[in-house]
């Protein structure tokens, strides 16, 4: 290991950019990188970027402004500083950032990471530069694995990306364009890195791929795997507690992936199933290539699976040609599936894609005017499905200490956040909490085996079906999820 010098990765976006964030961090440890928590003492800055919409890119400029300030102290204090700026934004703007922010010693695309190391010493030397060929080979055959130090420090739960990319095209979206077309990574490959997550300690993995559910990656025999068979594969996996996987398209829920839901109690009973709007017309100019018909129906046959499942979804208010008829049928379609959360969004146009050129765009106060009413709906589904859990008993999965002293935060199997009192030595274990209390989204409770509350013998057994949720055990229609902005992106794609 070379001499240390101070890493800063910030992440913009979507967990997809969270796992690249650790793995760009893994692959530049070997080179003497340490990571650290301040821009301030970093030698070297990577944006890691987003472009999903026009205001994640503008936040990206604005963040390069503020580091050519930063740079310019670090210069006057006889320290050099290097700024990458990596992920989408970079994928699409390439030369433009370089012209655009000085500051920038180099920009590198989403596929390119492991090229980081040289990339990296290139601009040391005083060379500025730009990498967003979409590499031939496979990034992940490249990219460093996490130390087992480092798997630890970052805690009892971990992503792991399973596919990139999207052949979807709908269109509204950047994905197919900025992370290519759909690829799935090997199974053998994925199951080595969660068996590794596993030693290290983590219990809970989030598969993730900007269409995972689209998941084909080459199996053990040889032949294509899809999600569901990695699934079943990764349950039966010593350590492995608790799996999820985000982000999914309705036409890729095949019957084996909702029979998963009912089969595997190591997955969690929570889905984000994005459907971006109610209206067929506008579902077909989004060409999403499925009716709101054909939404409900996978909710109904993943409901039918797994009663008790919280389902949460994307909404785009104010795509081209959205009436107000339109929308009035994506606030009753959030009635109709009773979505425990959603994030929502007004349509941003963006340059490339079908949804720029067409006509009819709509005015901006029109969108925030959508956008308001949209999230009142939300809100109250959202509040319903909290309120729905005060007195029942959740097993939960504690993940760092809580803002407050004494207390600690993990998640239910929904994903919503329990705070409770609690030694800090409950951190990577599970234990049953009675929620006592909603606020602001999260849940507050004690731990079910310090009440001496009748609920103790209600309590579900981990693992059961319904993941430690105590009756009822009907369908709860959604449950909160942790949704700290409602504009927040909950994960890139599908
Ligand atoms: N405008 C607004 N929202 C968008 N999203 C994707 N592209 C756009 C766009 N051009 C939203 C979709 C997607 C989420 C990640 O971001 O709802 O599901
Ligand atoms: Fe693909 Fe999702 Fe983007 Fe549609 S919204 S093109 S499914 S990533």
């Amino acid at each position: 290991m070379k001499g240390a010098r101070k890493l800063y990765v910030k992440s913009f976006g979507c967990q997809m950019n969270v796992y690249d964030s650790q793995r760009m961090a893994d692959t530049l440890a070997p080179e003497g990188y340490v990571e650290t928590a301040t821009a301030e003492d970093a030698d070297l800055i990577v944006l890691n970027t987003c472009h999903i919409r026009e205001k994640a890119a503008e936040k990206v400029y604005s963040e390069l402004g503020r580091l050519r300030r930063l740079k310019e102290a670090a210069a006057a204090d006889g320290r050099s500083l290097l700024v990458a700026v990596a992920g989408c934004v970079a994928q699409a703007e390439g030369d433009e950032i370089v012209r655009r922010a000085p500051a920038v010693d180099l920009v590198v695309g989403s596929q390119n990471y492991h090229r980081l190391p040289d990339l990296v010493a290139h601009a040391a030397r005083g060379g500025r530069v730009v990498d967003t060929d979409f590499a031939l080979d496979d990034k992940f055959d490249h990219l460093a694995a996490p130390s087992r130090a480092a798997t630890r420090a970052r805690g009892v739960t971990a992503f792991v990306t399973v596919q990139e990319g999207c052949d979807k095209f709908c269109a509204f979206c950047v994905v197919p364009y900025t992370r290519g077309a759909e690829s799935s990574r090997p199974a053998e490959k994925i199951v080595t890195e969660v068996e590794r997550l596993a030693d290290a300690g983590v219990r809970e993995v989030t598969l993730i791929g900007q269409n995972v559910n689209a998941y084909h990656g080459v199996g053990a025999n040889g032949r294509p795997w899809r999600l569901a068979r990695l699934l079943e594969r990764l349950a039966g996996m010593p350590g492995i507690e608790r799996l999820r996987y985000t982000t999914s398209h309705p036409l890729d829920m095949d019957d084996d992936l909702v029979a998963a839901h009912r089969d595997l109690p190591a997955l969690m009973p929570q889905l984000h199933l994005p459907v971006q709007s109610g209206s067929d017309r506008v579902l077909a100019a989004m060409n999403r290539r499925h009716s709101r018909a054909d939404y409900l129906d996978v909710v109904a046959r993943l409901r039918e699976a797994r009663p008790d499942l919280a389902l949460t979804s994307d909404f785009i208010v104010g795509f081209p040609g959205e009436t107000e008829n339109d929308f009035a049928a994506t606030l009753t379609l959030v009635e109709e599936v009773g979505y425990a959360g959603a994030f929502s969004f007004k349509y941003s146009p963006r340059p490339g894609t079908p949804g720029a050129d067409m006509s009819r765009q709509l005015q901006e106060a029109e969108k925030s005017d959508r956008l308001r009413r949209l999230q009142r709906v939300i809100d109250q589904e959202q509040a319903k499905f909290s309120r729905a859990c005060v007195g029942r008993t959740l097993s939960v999965l504690f993940e760092r200490p809580g803002r407050h002293r004494g207390q600690i935060v993990g998640r239910s199997p929904y994903l919503q956040p329990v705070q409770i009192q609690a030694p800090p030595s409950l951190i990577g274990e599970i234990a049953d909490v009675t929620i006592t209390e909603v606020a602001s989204n999260s849940l507050f409770g004690a731990l079910a085996s310090s009440l001496s509350s009748p609920c103790k013998g209600e309590v579900g057994e981990r693992g059961e079906p319904g993941g430690g949720l105590t009756p009822p055990r009907t369908a709860v229609g959604g449950l909160t999820l942790p949704l700290p902005g409602r504009e927040k992106i909950a994960g890139a794609g599908a």
